[in-house]
Order: structure tokens, then sequence, then C-alpha cells
């Protein structure tokens, strides 16, 4: 791709320190290092430390001269665990202790002197409101990128609208009951359907806070970039542009970088990592030796924690439904103690028969595997996308935030896999797991083909991700000027 030169375009980019935000960010990092743009990624100290120890990524970017890695405290302890109820805690602590940093960070002129280049634009994820202001005081443009799912972020966008409509909070019950002021999802979306923060009763709580917050600064931005693509969320995104008119969605972002550094090659997944646990990669060589679309691969991100009981259900659902899985148990996971010797024999049997347990995978390489037939997910939205593009149908068992807007649009809307939300019994997982991989196969995998092909197509040259990646990146340098 030949850009003209650029006019010291300096882009300081601050992702979500998550494993899905952190992901993605490099990848619309290197999108823009491509483009010949100066880029100073900034981690917190805590996901650098892994980044450094579990990936090649320092040594990958050295190809591009004009980028740099830069890092801040998250002012937690290292100890924290940064998972399950308690990731809520990182934004507090942010708010205290990376905000101030931040500021000092970039009004002092540092980060300019270390690339001898001032900032020119910044990058931020859409939860930091604190952006807007620091944008502002020194005069330059800021671009929110939101890495949860639009679909999400829309509810999101909708929650004054369902307090003023009295749908938020819930009275009675009923998680079934419809919900109708979401512009876009009215017939199909549930309560149940909504972010898992608006089953609060209690509107004052610091999560919902944090969404009106990030709510009221998110328009202020001079645009905002998303990780998906026009044919998958097309009537959304004209809802959303109404509140926040500069989109810029340029999704998926794996493959469209995929695209980018190796047209002939797009179709094959990445030879790097951005992983902050150490991928163990022999499950790629179990994967070898497994049938044609016969396994079931099962993963609950980087966030999630399950029961034991949780756990036990999983594990029996799996083990019954005679099928082959290869089962993703993140290091603290599973609460509590779970060691083997309280593994009833017929669940250690099933599993040395047809499965492999890893502690974390190379997991758009495991998707691209033509022995994976279906993917248990937790609906995050980096692994809804990775399902997408690999033509793997899901069976979505959301945990929290826009999971469960996520879960309803694959399982109603997109009819690409099955919603088993707010149920945990191991008969369901059984009968969901047979008529994914068995009963319903064709027709899921009918659509999960064609979409799998819409979103290849929509990054290659002329697509509609390629059209709004152009834009984005003449929007950045004109907008640097
Ligand atoms: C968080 C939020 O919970 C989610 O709802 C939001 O959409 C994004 O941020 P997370 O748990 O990080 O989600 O899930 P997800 O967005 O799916 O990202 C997980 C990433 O980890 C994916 O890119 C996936 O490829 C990667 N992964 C997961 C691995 O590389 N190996 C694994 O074994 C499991």
């Amino acid at each position: 791709m030949d850009y003209p030169k650029p006019l010291f375009v300096h882009v300081l980019i601050f992702p979500l320190p998550l494993q899905g935000p952190v992901n993605c960010m490099l990848k619309l990092a290197e999108l823009l290092c491509l483009a010949d743009f100066h880029v100073t990624f900034l981690n917190t100290d805590h996901i650098h430390h892994r980044l450094l120890r579990y990936t090649d990524v320092q040594s990958r970017f050295t190809r591009y001269p004009k980028f740099r890695f830069e890092a801040i405290s998250d002012g937690l302890s290292e100890d924290h665990p940064r998972s399950g109820d308690r990731f809520v805690e990182m934004f507090d602590a942010m708010e205290a202790v990376t905000y101030p940093l931040f500021t000092e960070m970039v009004t002092s002129g540092d980060l300019s002197s270390s690339s001898d280049r001032p900032v020119t634009c910044i990058i931020a994820d859409g939860i930091f409101s604190f952006a807007v202001d620091v944008a502002q005081k020194i005069g330059i443009p800021l671009l929110y990128f939101d890495t949860i799912s639009p679909c999400g972020l829309w509810t999101y966008l909708c929650v004054p609208k369902l307090i003023q409509a009295k749908e938020l909070p819930f009275k009675g019950d009923d998680l079934d009951a419809k919900i109708t002021c979401v512009p876009g999802m009215e017939g199909f979306l549930r309560r149940r359907d909504l972010p898992s923060f608006c089953r609060s009763s209690d509107l004052t709580e610091p999560v919902i806070q944090l969404i009106l917050k990030e709510n009221h600064e998110l328009p202020k931005a001079q645009g905002l970039i998303l990780n998906t693509f026009e044919e998958l969320e097309g009537s959304l995104l004209s809802h959303m542009g109404t509140l926040c008119p500069n989109l810029y969605p340029i999704g998926p972002l794996h493959t469209h970088l995929n695209t980018r550094l190796c047209p002939k090659l797009a179709s094959k997944p990445p030879t790097f990592s951005n992983s902050l646990w150490e991928e163990d990669k022999s499950c790629m060589v179990w994967l070898d030796q497994q049938p044609l679309k016969s396994v079931i691969y099962v993963s609950i991100g980087s966030l999630a924690v399950m029961t034991k009981d949780q756990l036990m259900e999983f594990w029996y659902g799996l083990v019954n439904s005679g099928k082959r899985f290869l089962w993703v148990r993140r290091p603290g996971s599973i609460a509590g103690d779970c060691s083997e010797s309280q593994i009833p024999t017929e669940l250690l049997q099933g599993t040395r028969e047809r499965g492999c347990i890893v502690g974390w995978v190379p997991q758009e390489e495991v998707l691209a595997h033509p022995a994976i037939g279906g993917f248990l997910t937790h609906s995050g939205w980096n692994s809804t996308l990775e399902s997408i593009v690999a033509g793997v149908p899901m069976i979505c068992w959301p945990y929290f935030v826009d999971q469960q807007v996520n879960s309803r649009f694959v399982g109603e809307v997109w009819k690409l896999g099955l919603d088993m939300k707010d149920t945990c019994d191991r008969v369901i997982i059984e009968k969901t797991i047979r008529d994914l991989i068995d009963e319903r196969k064709d027709e899921l995998m009918a659509r999960a083909d064609l979409m799998s092909k819409l979103a290849r197509e929509s990054v290659n040259e002329g697509g509609s991700s390629f059209c709004n990646l152009e834009r984005l990146i003449e929007g950045i340098r004109v907008m640097s000027l």
C-alpha cells in the first residue's frame, strides 16, 4: 500500500488493560505503522510485563522504527486478580492513579521527547472518559476506540433512554419481558439480553455511573473506531451515527491486519501472538489427530470465572455429549480449589478418551483448524469476531457486560449459534452440543460460511472496512496537521 509521506503524524494509543482490547489495539497500531505514522503504544506496567514475558512483541515491532512502547501504572497492586467480580476495581484505581499520570505524561512533552515528535492524535479506549480533557488541554484530536461489540455499545448508549422510559431498573423479575426502546433491537431484545449491569436495581452503582459518564464523553471525540464490519452491524451503525457522527468500522481487525501484511495468505492464521498467558501449543498436535469438524472448542476468555459447580455441569455436559473437546482452563478461571482427587472417575476417563485441557491456546489458530466444529464461548467480542471469521458456529454462555447482548445477536439475529445464557445444567449443555455438532449442523454451518465470507471481503481492497480504514488514516493525517 503506497501512502503519501506523512506530515509528522504521531498517534498515541492507550488500550483498556485487558487481553481483548490490548490484542485488538496492537493490531490497529500495526496498521497505522504500515501507514508510516509514528505510533506510541501505552500499556499499563502489568500488561506490559506480561506481553514481554509471553510474546515476542518487542522484537516483532522493531521492523517499525517509528513505533515505541511506553508504560504507566494502573494503580493496583501486582497481586490483584484483575478478573471476575474484582475487575471493576481497576476503573477506580485508574481514575485515581492513571489519569493524573497520563495527563502529566502527555502535557509535559515527555512522550514527544522520547520520539522526537509531538503527539498529534490520541486513540484511547472509549471507557477512558478522562482522555477528552487531556486531548483538549494540549489541543490535539482524540479518537475513541470502543473494543466491545457495537451492538453492546449501542445498548450502553441507550441506558439514559431506558431509564427515562422506565424500562430500567426492571420492575418485577420477568427476564423474558421485551425491551422496546433500543432503536434497531425492537422485537427481539429481552431484559436478559441487556448488558449484565442492567440487572441491578440500584442505578447509582459504580459500573452504571461509569457507563453514563462514557456515554456523555464519547460524542465529544473527533471520531469513534469500532471493531466490526458494515455487513454485520450496518443498521445499528446508522442508529449509532445519530449520537457519534464520525464512525470508523474497520474490523475484523485481526483479518484486516493479516490481509494488509500478506494478501495472498489472508485466510491463514497469524504466526505471532499478543497473549498475556503462556500459550500451550501441544493442543495443535492433538487437534491434528482429530477428524474434520469433530471438536468443540471451549473457552471463557480472559476475565470470566466459573464456580466449581458450574465447572462440574460443563464437564458432565461435555463428556456426556460423547463429542471431542478442547477446553481452555485459564489459570485462576475456576473459583476455589479443584484438585484431581475430587473429580469423578467417569469425567477423567471421558476426558482421557476424547478431551484435551490446557491453560491457554493460540485461539485464532485453534479456530482456523479444520478439526474445530463449534465454539462454546463466553461471547467476548474478540472471540465472537474470531469465530465469525473462522466460520465456526457458537454456543454462547455469556458472563457479563456486552456479552449478554452479543449472544442474543449470535443466536437470534445473525443465526450463527445457540444462546445458552442464564443456564448451567449438564443436560442442557449436552443437548446444545449435540444440536450444534449434529442436528443443526447444516443450517448453522451455512450461515457461518456466509458470514465468514462477508467478513473477509470487507477487508479486501474496495471492501467496507478496507475503505473505512483508508478514511481513518486520511482523517488522522488531516486532523494532525
Ligand atoms: C473482554 C470483555 O469481557 C468482552 O465482553 C469484551 O467484548 C472485550 O473484553 P475477554 O474475556 O478479554 O473480554 O474476551 P474476548 O473479547 O473474547 O477476548 C479474548 C481474547 O483472548 C481473544 O482475542 C482470544 O483470541 C484470546 N484468547 C483467548 C487466546 O489467545 N487464547 C485463549 O486460550 C483464550
